[in-house]
């Protein structure tokens, strides 16, 4: 069963499930980016400059039967590269790294504080849409703060916002900006991270996988935890990119097209939300940004 299609607002198209790669070597991402798209059936990766891992995801692409057109691959632009320059620099270094001429989707990472740079910093990367080296354009970790500043300068708003986004932290108020604009959002570590590194000051281990809401549920559809997690993401309408490096686990987070929750499991997971951050807060992340 294939994945479905959402429709960005520049017209392109995003595969709503797509594979992570975050805290992966590059052998490791080479490795699960191959299995993904020759075996599993994946046809979009989500990768950062930041991950240190894009040439793995080059190798993979480069080696794979599936046509690089039919693949959406998404990286991110690092803090340190904000500003008009750095901006376009890092995007050409992130193509050589991927072995490519063009990326489906390139982010900003974090939106940092410097508000002037932030906007210089999209200037480049609207520049970058324009060229066409970019199918798409957009962000992650935005409040609607930051979202809103864009909305003032005018020109491109970005096609896609992606956010921490689990139920234990289910971004409502991003949500509703987002949806008010015409952005899509993506939900990362979407599993509830990883299982026990986290990273950041509010850095926590895993407990979505096994919270006893999400295995009751699970139970029920005779699926596993992740598989439940994942399907409240897609009927929540948001793009999800669980990041696995077994292949038995990226097969499985694939296999959710052939049942559904149903409104009682829903509101079952809704109960989880709690505040609970895995990463840093945007407001507070600065960490490399130019001086
Ligand atoms: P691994 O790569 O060792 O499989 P996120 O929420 O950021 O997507 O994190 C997913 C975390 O959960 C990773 O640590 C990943 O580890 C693990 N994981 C991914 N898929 C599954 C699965 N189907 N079952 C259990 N753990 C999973």
């Amino acid at each position: 069963m294939t994945t479905p299609d959402i429709t960005l607002n520049s017209g392109t198209t995003i595969p709503q499930l797509g594979l992570g790669v975050w805290q992966a070597s590059g052998d490791e991402t080479e490795h699960a980016v191959r299995y993904a798209l020759d075996e599993a059936g994946y046809r979009h990766i989500d990768t950062a400059a930041a991950y240190g891992n894009e040439d793995g995801v080059g190798r993979a692409v480069a080696a794979s039967a599936v046509p690089r057109e039919d693949i959406f691959l998404t990286t991110k632009l690092w803090n340190a590269d904000h500003g008009y320059e750095g901006a376009l620099q890092a995007f050409d270094t992130s193509l050589g790294k991927l072995g490519t001429d063009y990326v489906d989707l390139y982010l900003v990472h974090w939106p940092l504080q410097d508000r002037d740079r932030l906007l210089r910093t999209w200037d480049a990367l609207e520049a970058i849409a324009e060229s066409g080296r970019a199918k798409a354009i957009g962000v992650c970790n935005f409040e609607p703060h930051h979202l809103q500043l864009l909305v003032d300068r005018g020109g491109l708003l970005p096609a896609v916002d992606q956010v921490e986004l689990h139920p234990h932290l289910p971004q409502t108020e991003i949500r509703a900006f987002a949806q008010q604009h015409g952005i899509a959002v993506e939900s990362w570590s979407p599993l509830g991270g990883t299982s026990n590194s986290g990273w950041g000051p509010n850095s926590k281990p895993n407990t979505l996988l096994t919270d006893p809401i999400i295995t009751r549920i699970a139970d029920r559809h005779s699926r596993s935890a992740a598989q439940v997690l994942i399907r409240w993401h897609l009927r929540s309408g948001l793009i999800v990119i669980p990041k696995s490096v077994h292949d038995h686990r990226i097969a499985q987070n694939i296999d959710v097209f052939d049942f559904e929750l149903d409104d009682l499991d829903v509101s079952e997971i809704d109960t989880l939300a709690n505040g609970t951050r895995l990463g840093m807060h945007p407001d507070e992340m600065n960490i490399g940004a130019p001086r």
